[in-house]
């Protein structure tokens, strides 16, 4: 989410977050690895998007799915700028990942850390799953472990953030349901913020998690927030 326009977007050093040296991501979580992209993941990307974009991606995620990913040379480009995103740590602030099912090795969604603000060690996460591997509990099980990526410790293979946010619409269900499971905070409602060309205006929800509240070694809260939603 954007902030005000009076804000600091640019302050020294804030709390002082720097990336680990050696940026990598290869989360294994039940029945998914969740992991940095390789080129040799890109046809899989292209054609996930396409099979999901009409009708499932395009209302919830409506700029990227509607100008990303129409053509192999995107997807291809897609993929190399999330790998080149790791080998840069000195840039480093966004990376879109990959979720493949363990037992077979396909790529069903995309995850990631989002928006790094250094000077409060924070990011935004997000997720998609491709339409025909939802209602398996796997987004739930990618993001829970994604936090864990984001706040765990550096020395523990983690980026030791210290905040990690997430928003969604207010009319989509699933992805609430599925923020509401994790159990982290409920911290923004904004009224009528989002428009959706199907939709209209709907409202913006946000829910957040700070690195002393997430138990990462269960890939959960210490103490689940009541949700008042
Ligand atoms: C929102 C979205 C990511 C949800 O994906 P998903 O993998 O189906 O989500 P979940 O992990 O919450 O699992 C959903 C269902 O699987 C069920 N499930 C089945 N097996 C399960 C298991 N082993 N473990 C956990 N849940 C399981 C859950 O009960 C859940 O059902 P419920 O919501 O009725 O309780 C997906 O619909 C999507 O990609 N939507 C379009 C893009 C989008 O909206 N992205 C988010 C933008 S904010």
């Amino acid at each position: 989410m954007t902030r005000c326009n009076h804000e600091n977007t640019s302050p020294a050093t804030g709390i002082g977050w720097t990336p680990p040296e050696k940026l990598t991501c290869h989360l294994e979580t039940p029945r998914l690895i969740v992991r940095a992209y390789t080129i040799d993941d890109a046809q899989s990307v292209f054609e996930a998007v396409n099979d999901s974009r009409d009708e499932h991606l395009l209302p919830w995620m409506s700029h990227w799915a509607e100008t990303g990913h129409r053509t192999i040379e995107f997807s291809t480009k897609y993929v190399c700028d999330q790998a080149l995103a790791l080998q840069n740590p000195a840039s480093f602030n966004n990376v879109g990942t990959g979720i493949f099912e363990k037992s077979t090795g396909r790529f069903v969604g995309g995850s990631g850390v989002h928006d790094i603000r250094r000077d409060t060690a924070s990011c935004e996460t997000g997720y998609w799953i491709r339409r025909d591997a939802i209602g398996h509990g796997y987004a739930l099980e990618a993001c829970a472990h994604t936090i864990t990526w984001a706040l765990q410790t550096q020395d523990r293979g983690g980026l030791g953030l210290n905040r990690v946010r997430i928003y969604c619409a207010g009319d989509n269900i699933h992805s609430a349901n599925l923020i509401a499971k994790l159990g982290i905070t409920p911290e923004v409602m904004q009224r009528a913020d989002y428009f959706i060309p199907t939709i209209g205006l709907t409202d913006r929800l946000g829910w957040g998690v700070l690195a002393s509240e997430w138990d990462c070694d269960h890939h959960r809260p210490f103490i689940p927030a009541a949700q008042s939603r």
